[in-house]
């Protein structure tokens, strides 16, 4: 028995089409005209007046992620349910090498964690937080052999992932020769520390100076940097992840502009949030909103949120990922009372990105088309899963949300939270919007508010070299 999505308007990039889905096991078999799908035999789901979209792909998510003193609060199983609530049916995490650890051993141990665990399929990025002649050869056989084809670098967080400009070039150099991803966290790590230190000595402790210590030009003056070294590195493929400020997006406008394969994300806290609203809140409260890069200031003398929408729109930006890292407040952020630079730096978004961008589309700051290209067709281009993930065709896996406007969802906590923490990032928000039903490769995971998923479900994704390419 096959499963007939009916009378649904069936969004890709390139528009929205009234048509039925047929799906035969894990495949989406045919579109037909709506209404003329056979239903004999079939389990039918009427999306009348409904979007039907690709699965959500998610690719920046630090499930059991060890970081500050701490371990992000989400497992593969908790983070990959919440993920399935959120319409997410992809996601791609970052295993982790750190300086002195092996390559090989961080992915496996990645592998172990996520194996039988996960509700949806899931993918791995490698942080390469060691950069030495083992590790250089390591990123050639992970992209030749395992299907892992992008490695995060970091100009940030000296003594823990941070790798110098030197080591950056050769691991770009690297990239250049087997054409993997080279993905960034671009922010001066060296200045900011040194603004940290001098913060605290003059006593401000508060979770807001975590934004004001790492001012938008020490991201945009890191990201100028990053695209210079991939550029004498051969134009290897770049992709800035969690973009929070408009410096940064000027970069990579102008390298776009020049032809250089330069590319970039950013997160829904970076279009939303303020360090006014959440990060100054009374109290150890804006401990929640504590990621960095930080979320930035509304009275900055750049308006990063409406640049940022801005350059969604201009594909300048052609990702929307969420950099999900979880942490509770209780016992794990509180490990920064009196210390903003010792709270663990990351928020949950796994389960609310795909409701988030969508109000961005009911404000008018996207097309329809354009929020399923961000969230789901463009990250399964640029990291190599592109036709099985991020289309709905004929030969795709069936990876399907039928998704209801005229319904709306209330996140929060005690509302829709299935996230592994004690509060929601999100708490409050209300979007004109629902995730009505989940299909991962032809098995329905959520259906009428239920959750029929499985542990285990969730298959890992081999992953080609990218296809977003210039
Ligand atoms: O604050 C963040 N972003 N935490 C996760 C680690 C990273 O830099 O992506
Ligand atoms: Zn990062
Ligand atoms: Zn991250």
């Amino acid at each position: 028995m096959g499963i007939v999505i009916k009378n649904g308007a069936v969004i890709s990039p390139t528009g929205q089409i009234a048509q039925d889905v047929l799906v035969d096991g894990e495949i989406v078999v045919a579109m037909y005209l709506p209404g003329t799908a056979p239903t004999d035999g079939h389990r039918v789901i009427d999306a009348t007046g409904k979007y039907v979209i690709p699965g959500g792909v998610d690719v920046h998510t630090h499930f059991e992620l060890p970081f500050g003193g701490t371990e992000a609060s989400d497992t593969f199983e908790t983070g990959t349910r919440a993920a399935a609530w959120g319409g997410v049916t992809t996601i791609c995490d970052m295993a982790v090498q750190r300086y002195g650890g092996n390559v090989y051993d961080s992915l496996t141990e990645w592998h172990h964690k996520a194996a039988e665990n996960c509700a949806v399929d899931y993918s791995f990025s490698q942080i390469v937080g060691g950069i030495d002649d083992e590790s250089l050869k390591a990123m050639k056989y992970l992209t030749e052999h395992e299907g892992i084809t992008s490695f995060k670098l970091f100009m940030a967080y000296p003594g823990v992932f941070y790798s110098d400009d030197g080591q950056i070039l050769k691991a770009m150099q690297t990239a250049a020769e087997c054409g993997a991803l080279i993905m960034m966290h671009a922010e001066n790590g060296i200045a900011i520390d040194v603004l940290v230190a001098q913060a605290l000595a003059r006593g401000e402790r508060d979770p807001k100076y975590h934004s004001i210590t790492r001012p938008s030009d020490l991201e945009g003056e890191a990201t100028h940097r990053a695209i210079v070294l991939s550029k004498v590195a051969g134009n290897v493929p770049l992709y800035i992840v969690h973009m929070s400020a408009s410096e940064a997006l000027d970069e990579v406008a102008e390298a776009r502009h020049n032809g250089q394969n330069v590319f970039a994300e950013t997160c829904p806290q970076y279009l939303y949030m303020t360090l006014e609203d959440h990060l100054a809140q009374p109290g150890f409260e804006g401990a929640k909103y504590v990621c960095s890069p930080p979320i930035r200031s509304k009275h900055d003398h750049r308006h990063h949120h409406a640049d940022l929408w801005k350059g969604l729109r201009m594909n300048e930006l052609a990702v929307v990922s969420t950099d999900h890292c979880p942490f509770c407040f209780k016992d794990q952020k509180e490990l920064g009372i009196g210390d903003f630079s010792k709270i663990p730096n990351g928020m949950g978004g796994v389960e609310h990105r795909m409701e988030l961008i969508y109000q961005g589309v009911v404000q008018g700051h996207l097309s329809l088309e354009r929020w399923v290209e961000t969230c789901s067709t463009n990250p399964a281009k640029m990291f190599g899963m592109y036709p099985k993930k991020g289309i709905i065709a004929p030969g795709s896996d069936a990876d399907i949300v039928v998704w209801d406007p005229n319904a709306r969802t209330e996140i929060g906590y005690g509302k829709k939270h299935h996230m592994n923490m004690d509060h929601s990032s999100w708490e409050g928000w209300v979007i004109d919007g629902k995730v009505d039903t989940v299909l991962s490769r032809g098995t329905v995971l959520i259906d009428n508010d239920q959750y029929l998923g499985r542990k285990g479900h969730g298959k890992f994704v081999r992953r080609g070299l990218s296809n977003y390419l210039v």
